[in-house]
């Protein structure tokens, strides 16, 4: 059996044909697919406005500084992720606080958000970072509650999510990154995420002033409205210090068609997900789902006693689990500028517990069947 991965992309003819045929077109930069892409994302997750941007670390950058994030200023949010969810508080100076996990669910657990609020006077925060984690919807309604309480703001990282959803309190379906509680979503398009271009993100609002904000930052801050002077055609101003992160037309033409099969995807890692639940329920514990919530499965993490063994076990048969994540807040640069010592206990002990088993779409029954036996016969025998 060929190696089997932790996750990998699903790239077929068709989306081989959009790619050729936008490199045979005029734009290879920013042109029409980009913005189709943006249309059909926004439709597809139903908030207002999307903004493309060539990756979600940059998009994260974008919607901090959106939010008007400055040197000194504190934003929360949860020690198990990737580091680009914290990194991006930094990005604008401004000092990072962990929150600890749900032991269960893994996400942010927004007990310990409002405890680490309280025990600050009013004002101390700006905002908070929820992460969708593993692809299992935040329940954001809850946060904006709490947010609105102390005057937060929140970027949802969906990074793992685009298809997951949670259910309201008046039960309707809040797909990842929607707009109607968090202020602006991120996605990724990571080959190893959901939408694979390659590299790519996606930033998703429903305000409008956001979302132009977001536009203007994306390409240097340049404008041609509302300008002050206008020597003509070519003439444009920069009324704002931006950056260059825009997504190409070719990434966009892929996302475009990647994006058309990710509601089939998330129903395979679903399938995949159920699997492995039925032959580990009672023995291994995994990520718990509450009521009303679809994981959109970026992730199957378990967790076990002995997790170097099985890691290494698994390795050895060419399964090649991987561990999702480090802490952050145990990282070198984060321990350097004073987090060592951050009594995160569901973070750290989940940490010392926590494998993800391969979970994509192209993942087959057989193959699945050999991870299962495996991790069976190096936990029982
Ligand atoms: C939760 C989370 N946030 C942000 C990112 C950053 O994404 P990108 O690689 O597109 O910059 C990742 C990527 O792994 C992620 O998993």
């Amino acid at each position: 059996m060929n190696k089997i991965p932790y996750g990998r992309q699903n790239i077929d003819q068709n989306d081989i044909d959009a790619v050729v045929l936008t490199l045979q077109s005029d734009y290879l930069t920013q042109g029409p697919k980009v913005k189709k892409f943006e249309v059909k994302f926004s439709e597809y997750v139903g908030a207002k406005y999307a903004v493309a941007v060539n990756n979600a670390t940059s998009g994260l950058h974008l919607s901090v500084l959106a939010l008007n994030l400055y040197k000194g200023d504190r934003v929360i949010t949860t020690p198990i992720t990737f580091a680009a969810s914290a990194n991006c508080i930094r990005y604008a100076g401004a000092e990072v606080w962990f929150a600890d996990i749900d032991p269960d669910t893994y996400l942010l657990d927004i007990n310990s958000v409002k405890e680490l609020i309280e025990s600050k006077p009013k004002g101390f925060f700006k905002g908070i970072i929820p992460v969708d984690f593993a692809g299992l919807p935040v329940n954001m309604e809850e946060f904006r509650a709490l947010a609105d309480m102390h005057n937060l703001w929140i970027i949802e990282d969906a990074c793992h999510a685009p298809g997951g959803y949670f259910t309201d309190s008046k039960s309707e379906k809040n797909f990842c990154g929607n707009g109607r509680y968090a202020d602006i979503g991120v996605f990724s398009f990571h080959p190893v995420k959901h939408i694979a271009c390659g590299e790519g993100g996606m930033l998703t609002t429903n305000s409008k002033e956001l979302y132009e904000k977001l536009m203007l930052l994306r390409t240097h801050g340049i404008t041609k409205d509302n300008m002050q002077e206008n020597h003509g055609n070519w003439y444009y101003e920069m009324i704002e210090l931006g950056f260059n992160y825009r997504l190409t037309d070719f990434q966009s033409a892929l996302g475009i068609t990647q994006l058309e099969k990710n509601k089939k995807g998330v129903e395979r890692r679903n399938k995949i997900s159920l699997a492995y639940k039925k032959a580990f329920k009672g023995k291994i514990k995994f990520q718990d789902l509450p009521k009303g919530t679809y994981n959109a499965h970026h992730l199957f993490i378990i967790e076990v006693e002995n997790r170097k063994e099985l890691y290494d076990f698994l390795h050895s048969k060419g399964i090649l689990a991987q561990i999702h994540y480090v802490p952050v807040h145990t990282m070198p640069y984060y321990k350097n500028i004073g987090y060592a010592d951050a009594g995160l206990v569901h973070a750290e002990k989940y940490y010392s517990r926590c494998i993800s088993l391969p979970m994509y779409p192209t993942l087959t029954d057989e193959e699945q069947k050999y991870v299962i036996e495996n991790v069976l016969s190096s936990i029982y025998e």
